[in-house]
């Protein structure tokens, strides 16, 4: 079975080393698996959450983007997007709001920690928190569930937010699905081995603390970043504890295991520092340099970034379109084509209750589904100009004349004056095809009374 593995990076920053090696890496490593469709996106709307600043938000996705790019993530195996490119999560969140219950929200640990604070302050205990910081697992719901992923690769202060992702996608399913699992259960795939790395100060490399080496800027940059690792003040020609030095965790996280053999060594036999720098400087600049110029070629031509990412979020929504189309049904959002359809029908058995669902495709064409009472799809049209032409064919069939019905190998298509109007979708077996074709027969039969 194919893992669909799905994860977002908020737009909010420039990506560092830390984030390089301890997300950036892993991810385009996973992604090359043969049996792993992944689905990486910028949580762009997420960024909207923790920051107000628009130029810092619009920076930050393009060189997000850049980054991912030029690391390596090949977009033509992996779907790659932005998450405001994709409408179908604003509204998947709406719906997912209202089943998420609000005590669940209310015990999210980054709310929680605001209204903490407050208090202590002895704030309102709501001062400065936005309905966007409250809501926000729910949109981290949407963005997980709407592609079905199993596994989400994220850090350790994520976990909840899956686990809620869990809750409010079974809750749907519950009170939806009829039996009907819209929603897989995504797991939190926490990387166990994945290394965190040690800033300047030794401390997690986070922007936080002030204390990142930078991944792309450029080559001074980074090696001005270096030059100020804090080491301990052993002179040169003194023995260096590589264990108990982050310099060398450094080192380490970027060469291959002969190249660390070495390097520890050398630090026990008393290599100075500067030397030292200077040697984490050179693994680092062999292994990314290359990247580097290609990451300064990409943001050098946002135009065709643009492309990149437009181009993912078109095939993300080939997923996403028809399965939120499945979800409004479900809730009863439907078509009033269908519902007076079934009005008109209204004497028919309750136990028959198919119906038909139209829409309409990205091209601006029309279509129609006839699903069966329990929601199994008996029938797509072939598309229509217009919605008018697709609606005369759904009336058609309903007429309850006879119908041209053709089984062919595990599917079925449906004949009018001549032209096929419709198909069925592949089944596993003639057996399963001809029920279905009972089914439908069943439901398009004439009225008996
Ligand atoms: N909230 C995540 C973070 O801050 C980013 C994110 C948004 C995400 N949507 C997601 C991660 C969906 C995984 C899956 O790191």
């Amino acid at each position: 079975m194919t893992i669909r593995i799905l994860t977002g990076i908020t737009t909010t920053g420039t990506p560092h080393l830390g984030n390089y090696a301890g997300a950036i890496r892993p991810a385009i490593v996973a992604s090359r698996q043969s049996d792993v469709d992944s689905f990486y996106f910028l949580a762009d709307y997420h960024a909207l959450i923790k920051c107000d600043d628009p130029l810092r938000i619009q920076r930050s996705r393009l060189e997000i983007a850049a980054t991912w790019l030029a690391a390596g993530l090949d977009v033509e195996r992996v779907t790659f997007y932005r998450q405001s490119d994709i409408p179908e999560i604003p509204e998947l969140t709406w719906l997912l709001t209202c089943v998420a219950a609000k005590g669940l929200l209310n015990r999210a640990h980054a709310y929680k920690a605001s209204v903490d604070k407050n208090v202590e302050t002895g704030e309102d205990p709501d001062a400065g928190i936005t309905m966007g910081l409250y809501s926000y697992p729910v949109l981290m719901a949407a963005d997980i569930l709407m592609f079905n992923a199993h596994q989400v690769p994220v850090g350790r202060d994520q976990i909840q937010h899956v686990e809620m992702a869990r809750d409010i996608g079974q809750r749907f399913n519950h009170l939806f699905g009829k039996g009907k699992e819209f929603f897989v259960m995504p797991e939190a795939l926490i990387e166990e081995s994945v290394a965190t790395l040690p800033g300047l100060d030794g401390r997690k490399m986070s922007k936080s603390y002030d204390n990142t080496i930078p991944l792309f800027s450029g080559a001074k940059e980074m090696k001005d970043a270096i030059s100020r690792i804090v080491t301990d003040s052993r002179a040169p020609g003194e023995a260096k504890d590589p264990d108990n030095s982050h310099l060398f965790t450094l080192y380490q996280a970027f060469s291959t295991p002969e190249q660390c053999a070495e390097f520890r060594s050398d630090l026990l036999q008393g290599l100075g520092w500067g030397e030292a720098k200077s040697r984490l400087f050179s693994v680092l600049d062999a292994q990314l340099g290359e990247a580097r110029d290609k990451y300064h070629g990409l943001i050098e031509r946002p135009a065709d970034l643009e492309d990149i990412l437009l181009t993912g979020a078109e095939k993300a929504r080939r997923v996403a379109t028809p399965f939120l189309e499945e979800l409004r049904e479900a809730v009863g959002l439907r078509s009033f084509r269908s519902v007076v359809q079934s009005a008109d029908a209204g004497k028919k058995k309750a136990a028959k209750g198919a119906r038909f669902v139209s829409f309409r495709e990205d091209d601006g064409s029309f279509r129609f589904r006839l699903l069966a009472a329990d929601g199994e799809q008996l029938l797509l049209s072939r598309t229509f100009a217009d919605g008018k032409a697709a609606g005369a064919v759904s009336k058609q069939l309903q007429q309850g004349g006879e119908l041209d019905l053709r089984a062919e190998g595990e599917h079925f298509t449906l004949w009018l004056d001549g032209a096929c109007v419709a198909e069925s979708p592949v089944f596993v077996d003639a057996a399963a095809r001809d029920s279905a074709i009972e089914t439908l027969k069943q439901a398009l039969a004439p009225q008996q009374d």
